[in-house]
């Protein structure tokens, strides 16, 4: 359920924060100029135009701390603040307005900016804009972000009703969203302003039905419901996802081979966590985020779980930070190293959502903590996958792009002092590793265990160095950015099911129960659903394919498909498992294909998948 605290959150006290003014942003090294270069490259292979969040967009968003009730001059005490203090060299770029900008939409359809809020948006002919605005962000360094709506009305218009900001004039010209207005509003937004970051919301999809009290009062027209919160067969997905697809297409006519993100707000529904890649650079994958230890915990469940959906250029999010708020203000300083740990293993977008000019130092320094930001922004760009789970304690593994490199975060969910341990060996490493913690900086050898005691809510992030256990073999559950769900043959499956299975998983059955071949668990694999279609990126890096794949359950024959750049390379028909071992030398994409009879459900495994040089 959606629920709204009728006032602003009050922002952290004020302290002691601010270091000395600093230099205007550097020019990128040489290093900084061949990454980008590496990540150019990427974006090729994906089929993408251009870098567009290659790793997670990280910056600053007014929401959390002020909802609607900012201005431009606590925008831009912000992003002074994001200067002075360090973040933006850190790599927090992007400096993004929320609900409450506009004021009303004119009879030609164009959207009038509430000047009371952006006085440099007040132009001597009396017409108004956000270019001012935008200009100062980028004269500054930083990337411009504005927030919109798919349907006819914002969130703000049905949650936020006592806000001074809220669009103004009649029925119609209160109808801010993009709905029938997607390529004039992009045209605004992006062309025009030249915004680098558009947040999109869906509030207007799912919120104004007849019975809503600001509908029945004549001031906002009924909609659908096409959004269903927690119904996802109740939604009509299909056509939601049309609506996003439509505003992908604006941008990139807009700004052909533009670094635009289009960053989905559907909060997980309308089956979003399985199409928001094909269009956004990240996608919401939950409700909105509050500042307690819960919320923290389900947004960072909705997004972990989810490994195979996210690569570079499109990511999973759980939702704004919120440092500085609640049960992770500074005198919780535990609880916030652990959120933002859980943001960098996630691959999450990392955008503040505090008042940085009360900030403390302390959680400046939280949040500007490099060793962290480094894991979050990894150029390879694979998701932390769950390795174990035992009551309140998690481990989670990320492979980075280093060889030999994986982050791992052991995280004590709970209340009580943990215990928590991980062999080298389940991280695919042999013996003999180093480790560094993220927060602490400190290294310690390891000769075949990693062991960490942990506070209540404590979270050790850590870097492994080490031999690979199997050298020149990876498993494709190591390697999430590698894979792409083309289809996920969710189709057949029931609204329970729809809402909680996750169709394409890493060492887990889609119905997340563990991932298993003729009764034996699988640990490293793929679990599916028949009726999908997954790509590997190979890059013509790997020798062989190999897999055992079969169904979890006993049931009739399914087809086992491998598709090598566009040629079947294998097929076989069988009701029992299939052992695979193909020669992949050169191949590009590899795609595995899981096929049944239509309408008919089975989970299977790709036991053991892996690529060998
Ligand atoms: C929704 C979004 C939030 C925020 C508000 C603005 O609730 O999920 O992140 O943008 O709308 O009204």
């Amino acid at each position: 359920m959606k629920t709204r605290s009728a006032a602003t959150q009050s922002p952290t006290k004020s302290g002691p924060m601010k270091k000395p003014m600093k230099k205007p942003m550097k020019k990128p090294t040489m290093k900084q100029v061949m990454k980008a270069a590496v990540l150019a490259a990427l974006a090729g292979a994906y089929g993408m135009a251009a870098a567009q969040a290659l790793t997670p967009p990280m910056g600053w968003n007014p929401w959390n701390a002020f909802h609607t009730e900012v201005d431009e001059a606590k925008i831009m005490a912000n992003a002074a603040a994001l200067k002075n203090t360090g973040l933006a060299d850190a790599g927090y770029r992007y400096v993004n307005m929320d609900d409450g900008w506009w004021r009303t939409r004119r009879a030609d359809g164009r959207i009038e900016v509430r000047t009371s809020m952006f006085p440099s948006g007040a132009l001597p002919d009396g017409s108004t804009s956000m270019r001012p605005f935008v200009d100062n962000l980028h004269a500054l360094g930083f990337k411009a972000g504005i927030y919109s709506e798919i349907g006819r009305n914002a969130c703000s218009q049905a949650w936020d009703r006592h806000s001074p900001n809220l669009p103004e004039g009649s029925q119609v010209e209160r109808e801010i969203g993009t709905f029938g207005h997607q390529a004039q509003d992009i045209k605004l937004l992006v062309g025009e302003y030249g915004f680098d970051y558009v947040k999109v919301d869906a509030c207007g999809l799912a919120d104004y039905t007849p019975d809503k009290a600001w509908v029945r009062d004549g001031t906002h027209r009924a909609f659908g419901p096409w959004i269903v919160r927690g119904k996802p067969d109740a939604a009509s997905s299909a056509r939601v996802e049309e609506l996003y697809a439509d505003l992908r297409k604006e941008i990139d006519t807009v700004r052909p081979n533009g670094d635009v993100v289009l960053s989905i707000c559907a909060w997980g529904e309308a089956r979003v966590n399985n199409w928001g890649g094909k269009y956004g650079q990240s996608w919401r994958t939950s409700p909105d985020i509050t500042p307690d230890w819960k919320s923290m915990l389900l947004n960072f469940d909705s997004a972990i779980g989810r490994p195979l959906f996210a690569g570079p250029g499109r990511w999973n999010d759980p939702d704004m930070l919120e440092l500085g708020h609640g049960e992770f203000d500074e005198r919780h300083l535990v609880e916030a190293r652990a959120h933002l740990s859980l943001w960098a293993i996630a691959a999450a977008p990392l955008m503040i959502g505090a008042d940085l000019t009360k900030m403390p130092q302390s959680l400046i320094d939280i949040a500007g903590n490099r060793a962290v930001i480094a894991i979050d922004q990894d150029p390879a760009g694979h998701q932390g996958v769950t390795i174990a789970r035992t009551g309140d304690t998690q481990v989670v593994v990320r492979t980075l792009a280093a060889s030999g490199q994986k982050a791992v975060a052991l995280i004590n969910r709970g209340g009580q002092k943990r215990r928590v341990s991980v062999p080298l060996a389940t991280l695919q490493l042999a013996t003999n590793a180093t480790t560094r913690d993220a927060w602490t900086g400190k290294e310690s050898t390891v000769d075949r265990m990693i062991t960490v005691d942990l506070a209540p809510r404590e979270t050790a992030l850590l870097t492994v160095r080490g031999a690979a256990l199997r050298p020149g073999r990876v498993y494709v559950s190591e390697v999430p950015a590698r894979v792409r769900v083309l289809e996920d043959g969710s189709a057949v499956l029931t609204t329970a099911q729809a809402a909680k299975w996750v169709p394409v998983q890493a060492n887990a059955a889609p119905s997340g129960k563990p991932l298993t071949l003729e009764g034996r668990a699988v640990a490293e694999g793929l679990g599916v659903l028949a009726g999908s279609r997954v790509a590997l990126r190979l890059d013509g890096e790997f020798r062989r394919f190999q897999s055992r794949t079969g169904a979890l359950a006993r049931g009739g024959a399914l087809t086992y498909k491998l598709v090598a750049d566009g040629k079947v390379l294998f097929e076989q028909t069988s009701a029992k498992p299939v052992a695979i071992d193909v020669d992949v030398a050169g191949v590009k994409t590899l795609e595995l294909v899981t096929q049944g009879p239509a309408g008919k459900l089975a989970e299977v495994a790709w036991a053991g998948a892996e690529l060998v040089q």
